[in-house]
């Protein structure tokens, strides 16, 4: 029987071999972007499996325009904060622009800051067959590589802004070939962003790692969406992304109520003022 006083067993923590696992047994796994402590801490204990602090927040958090301005020292601020807050989730980081596409070193480098400084688990890097010895030099030294293919937002201005990947002649046998050369080199799983559904479908077919899909349909081995855009925060999303939550609303009419308080006297109350 169990001991009543005892402390609560921890969770056990999701490794990358626990998603390859799920995989096989044709689990969805479940991924978010976090960018703090207290909402990590909330995906967490509801029991997402990847957290990944995305260098969405650039677009998300810090008003930029698109990922590119993120720095090496704004991704372990903010990766710092989700894997000091998580118990369970694996806790991925985003390698942002410019600090790790010009060598593998250079990857290496960046890398070992993100699970140095930061606690990550494991990282994310954009990029198919011309990454593909930064993934294997990574996870040779013990960093655990996610890939990204797809839209690659980093690379939005050679892509020519937001758009679908993997239509067109020869795009798909392309997309699978970077596919299979980043699970040859290591990869443990692959972000497919806005790829047409089918097309994500055969890559998923004819990967053994893990396919995560944001704008990729149902049949990848799991999904992720950026959080304000999932809990309804941002002012707009992409059409892929469902809304969970009203949270615009919902803090929207908090400060109205706060302020509407302040003014009129009715906060703070005696209740939060200390009589001496
Ligand atoms: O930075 C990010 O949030 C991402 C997701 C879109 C997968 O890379």
């Amino acid at each position: 029987m169990s001991d009543p006083t005892a402390a609560p067993t921890p969770p056990r923590r999701v490794r990358v071999h626990h998603l390859r696992a799920a995989k096989e047994r044709g689990e969805r796994i479940t991924m978010l972007t976090a960018y703090d402590a207290p909402t990590a801490q909330i995906f967490d204990e509801v029991g997402t499996d990847v957290l990944l602090v995305g260098d969405s927040l650039g677009d998300n958090f810090y008003g930029h325009p698109t990922t590119i301005p993120v720095t090496v020292e704004d991704m372990i601020h903010h990766t710092r904060a989700v894997t000091g807050a998580v118990r369970r989730a694996l806790v991925v980081a985003d390698l942002p622009f410019g600090s790790y596409e010009a060598s593998p070193q250079q990857a290496h480098a960046t890398a070992v800051r993100m699970l140095k400084e930061a606690g990550a688990h494991a990282v994310k890097f954009e990029g198919g067959q011309r990454v593909v010895e930064h993934v294997r030099l990574l996870t040779g030294a013990g960093i655990p590589v996610m890939g990204h293919l797809g839209f690659t937002p980093q690379s939005e201005n050679v892509l020519g802004g937001k758009r679908v990947q993997g239509r067109g002649e020869g795009a798909a046998e392309r997309l699978s070939a970077d596919a299979l050369a980043l699970q040859e080199a290591g990869a443990f799983a692959i972000v497919l962003e806005m790829v047409p559904a089918p097309i994500a479908a055969q890559v998923t077919e004819i990967l053994s790692v893990p396919t995560i899909g944001i704008g990729a349909g149902p049949q990848c081995d799991g999904q992720v969406l950026v959080w304000p855009d999932m809990a309804g925060l941002s002012d707009w999303s992409p059409r892929f992304a469902k809304r969970y939550g009203r949270l615009r609303e919902a803090l929207t009419d908090a400060t109205r109520a706060y302020l509407e308080d302040v003014r009129s006297g009715g906060f703070p109350g005696e209740e939060h003022s200390f009589a001496e």
